[in-house]
């Protein structure tokens, strides 16, 4: 009898073993795993085996967190919205502080008691906006964030753009890790009006990507760099030089407080021009791509279309928002504008200009 036990009692040790063999190896396997990251992603769903190029063309654009600054819903964010539907974005808009005038008043004054030119009323309130966004993205603990204005308009193949900037970035920072664009820099400029590109200016790194805006169908001041400096169907990764306009920028951690202790410091006509002076002064370390991927789109000129900055700066009253929603729009330097093919299934862009 107990050896009849002992023999039917191995039976089931040799019957079962493989599936016991088979649970400890899995339980081994996921115990000494290292676990995933704090904000509760799952290990499956781990964007780190991603390659660089591959997160970067994430709904997030590879960034932690893709915030839109708006001080409202409006035609501006409404436009966004099906803009991001269409190319695969995830836009969160967090609800922006209303600052008190007294508190956008002093701010226009600081410095001009050393001469410097502070901003106007509209372009103040403006750039106190972009440091509430940065105490916000501070405080959430994101490790980098894309800011962009509610306004901003991007490209249908957005997405084949950022994976030749995830490339190209990290090339130009030597990044080793395997973040989407490396680390080494405090802002990411790629939604702008133009940058300049000069013959002194420290090593830049240049790539096609035939989706750009074709050089006489440019707008901007900075036209006569491209057609002077960078060939047709290029852009170019470099240190930011004269950029203007805040369209849409990345900034890492430490980048947003940085940018935050500079720029909280007023003292100059607006948010974009401070930014480009301490890109300028090395105080950020800023990268640009050039020409922008990101550019601002506009309501039509005849539908009453005045910027929030401009009517607070008291330069007239804008007309009703809901007029701009029917009519088409421009958007310069963005071959195929999301916006307009989202909203009018069409193309809208701004007539090529020197200014
Ligand atoms: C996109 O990629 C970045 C970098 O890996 C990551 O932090 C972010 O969470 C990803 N976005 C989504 C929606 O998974």
């Amino acid at each position: 009898m107990l050896r009849n036990q002992g023999i039917q009692a191995s039976g089931i040790w040799v019957q079962y073993r493989l599936y016991i063999i088979f649970a400890i190896v899995v339980i081994l396997i996921f115990g000494f795993l290292p676990r995933s990251n704090d904000h509760g992603v799952g290990l499956l769903h781990s964007s780190s085996s991603a390659s660089p190029r591959e997160q970067a063309a994430n709904s997030t654009l590879g960034f932690e967190k893709l915030i839109a600054l708006s001080p409202r819903p409006s035609w501006r964010t409404r436009g966004l919205k099906a803009a991001a539907d269409l190319v695969g974005l995830d836009f969160h808009v967090p609800i922006q502080p209303h600052n008190p005038e007294e508190l956008v008043t002093a701010f226009e004054q600081i410095g001009k008691d050393q001469g410097k030119k502070g901003p106007g009323h509209g372009s103040a309130r403006a750039w106190l906006a972009h440091l509430d966004m940065l105490k916000y993205v501070i405080a959430q603990g994101y490790e980098t964030a894309f800011i962009v204005e509610d306004d901003v308009d991007f490209d249908v193949r957005l997405k084949d753009q950022i994976r030749l900037i995830s490339d190209n970035v990290r090339e130009f920072t030597f990044a080793t890790d395997r973040t989407p664009y490396g680390i080494d820099w405090d802002v990411l400029w790629l939604g702008h009006c133009g940058s300049a590109i000069e013959d002194s200016m420290p090593p830049t790194l240049k790539y096609r990507d035939e989706t750009r805006c074709k050089t006489e169908l440019y707008s901007g001041w900075s036209k006569h760099f491209l057609r002077d400096k960078l060939e047709e169907d290029h852009r170019l990764v470099q240190t930011s030089m004269q950029t203007v306009c805040t369209f849409g920028y990345g900034v890492t951690r430490k980048g947003a407080q940085k940018v935050l202790e500079l720029l909280g410091t007023g003292g100059n006509e607006a948010y974009d021009v401070s930014m480009g002076s301490f890109c300028r002064s090395e105080q950020l370390r800023c990268i640009v791509v050039n020409p922008q991927i990101m550019n601002h789109y506009e309501p039509p000129k005849d539908a009453g279309y005045l910027s929030p900055v401009h009517v607070g700066d008291g330069q007239g009253a804008a007309a009703d928002d809901s007029s701009f929603e029917t009519k088409m729009g421009t958007t310069g330097n963005i071959m195929q504008s999301a916006r307009c093919k989202a909203l009018f299934n069409d193309v809208c862009m701004r007539p090529p200009s020197e200014m």
